[in-house]
């Protein structure tokens, strides 16, 4: 019904809609605007194929397109702020997932007569597709279990898995080749098959190998897999837009996968190959000293007034506690007595970029007084009181003091130099590396237990 000019002009601004969409994902203030972006880029994008490429039964596609948008949305609505990162990791296998069948389809049905050259060429997009494809589903299904806690974090570490992963790669060579060279259908489903199989114990393995605390750096790769392997259903597809779309998806997630390795200083290589962050159960945890002094609501409330400077380091726990609410309106309090208030965002706090970001601004706290860790960590000894509410890892001084703990080397808050600082969780436990906080047992510290959105709201109705 569309001409193949139209449908690639349509398509170029479809491409447009979703870099700028990306683009206003990068600040806050913009965030919104870019998702609807995308939102009209992908609306845009689904006609002009179903115009373009006509199907064989528009009801059966309208159908599908039903059952998954109301999954889909029902799933969006209800899913809690603290599980997005689940929903994200399962997202993103259904990519995955369909790389494989777009493959599968696509060696069963070319649906084009192709020369010898061409022929090379599509085997070599349909093999790399369904590898890249098959990786990612089940590497995302991996992730889903670790977040969503069915699986263990600590880090599956079989011997001779460096040798198993190497295995694995020669195989997938060996494989593709006969692929590749087989003359018909017949032959070439058996090494693609077998291909599909260690591919995903390949993904499997690699994520069970990962320790809980290289998760940020895992969602985002898996992130930046997921977009591969819609660009190589792309390919398999001849669908430029579908290209264009996952290497923007690729390639901004291998950007944040970056990110996220600078903010815990780790090397990519190193969290791919895996293992950190599970030994800390095992005791190489920190030298604890000093004892743990409770605070009352009353003596936090005190300390607050008092002071002319706080710092708020929100973490994991106030996403689970959900006292976003109650804390902005205790920075408004705070205010109107004429306390500076500022929040100090650690890149990796909660569970997935950006997490405590999304909950401040969702709770209207002005984007003025949230500063990144770079931004304010040299303030904390000119500041009186620092809560940390649901925060554990992103403030343990072990990572500077410890040099054999698993979480040695990434930077955290240094909210310990302030004149007191105050920590608000239920227990003495340990945060998500499963690391011993000395912070906890220093004396400029408090521990305010309890529910953080409860404890807040105490020290609210006590200010
Ligand atoms: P964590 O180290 O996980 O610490 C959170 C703390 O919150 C826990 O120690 C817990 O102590 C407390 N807590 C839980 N529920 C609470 C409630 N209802 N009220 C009060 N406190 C509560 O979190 P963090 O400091 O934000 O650090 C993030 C960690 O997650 C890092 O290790 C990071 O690598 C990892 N991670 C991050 C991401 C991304 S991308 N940001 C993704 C995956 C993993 P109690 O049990 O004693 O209350």
């Amino acid at each position: 019904m569309m001409t193949q000019g139209l449908t690639s002009a349509v398509y170029i601004a479809a491409s447009i809609l979703f870099i700028l969409s990306l683009g206003g994902l990068s600040h806050q203030e913009s965030a919104r605007r870019g998702n609807l972006f995308g939102m009209a880029g992908m609306a845009i994008a689904i006609g002009a194929t179903l115009l373009a490429f006509t199907p064989s039964s528009y009801g059966l596609v309208l159908g599908v397109m039903a059952v998954g948008g109301a999954a889909g949305s029902t799933l969006a609505v209800r899913v809690e702020m603290t599980a997005m990162p689940q929903l994200v990791a399962i997202l993103h296998s259904f990519v995955g997932l369909a790389a494989v069948l777009v493959g599968f389809g696509s060696l069963l049905e070319p649906g084009a007569h192709f020369t010898a050259a061409e022929k090379v060429v599509h085997d070599i997009e349909i093999f790399l597709g369904v590898l890249i494809g098959a990786v990612t589903f089940t590497g995302s299904v991996a992730a889903f279990g670790k977040l969503q806690g069915i699986l263990h974090s600590r880090p599956l570490m079989l011997s001779g898995r460096h040798l198993i992963n190497l295995g694995i790669g020669v195989a997938c060579i060996w494989l593709g080749i006969l692929f590749v060279g087989a003359d018909s259908i017949d032959a070439g489903i058996w090494p693609l098959l077998i291909m599909t199989g260690l591919a995903f114990i390949f993904g499997l393995h690699m994520v069970l190998a990962i320790g809980g605390a290289d998760m940020p750096v895992v969602i985002s790769m898996l992130n930046s897999y997921s977009g591969w392997a819609a660009a190589a259903t792309g390919f398999m597809l001849a669908n430029d837009l579908l290209i264009v779309t996952g290497a923007l998806v690729g390639s901004s997630g291998a950007i944040l996968s970056y990110i996220m390795c600078r903010a815990m200083n780790r090397r990519f290589l190193a969290v791919i190959l895996g293992g950190f962050g599970g030994e800390a159960s095992a005791g190489s945890g920190p030298e604890i000293e000093g004892e743990a002094v409770a605070a009352s609501t009353e003596e936090t409330v005190q300390l607050l007034t008092s002071s002319k400077s706080v710092v708020i380091v929100p973490g994991y726990g106030m996403a689970v506690a959900h006292a976003q609410h109650p804390v902005s309106e205790l920075v408004k309090a705070l205010k109107d007595r004429g306390i500076e208030t500022r929040f100090a965002i650690h890149p990796v706090a909660g569970r997935m970029p950006g997490h405590m970001n999304v909950l401040l601004a969702e709770a209207r706290v002005p984007y003025d007084i949230v500063l990144e860790m770079d931004e304010i960590n040299a303030d904390f000894p000119d500041t009186d009181v620092v809560l940390v509410i649901g925060a554990n890892d992103i403030v343990n001084p072990a990572a500077q003091e410890v040099p054999d703990s698993p979480i040695a080397g990434m930077p955290v808050l240094e909210v310990w130099k302030a004149k007191t600082t105050i920590v608000l969780k239920r227990s003495m436990a340990t945060g998500y590396a499963g690391v011993d906080n000395p912070l906890f047992y220093r004396e400029n510290t408090r521990m305010l237990f309890g529910d953080a959105k409860e404890s807040i709201s105490a020290v609210l109705a006590g200010l």
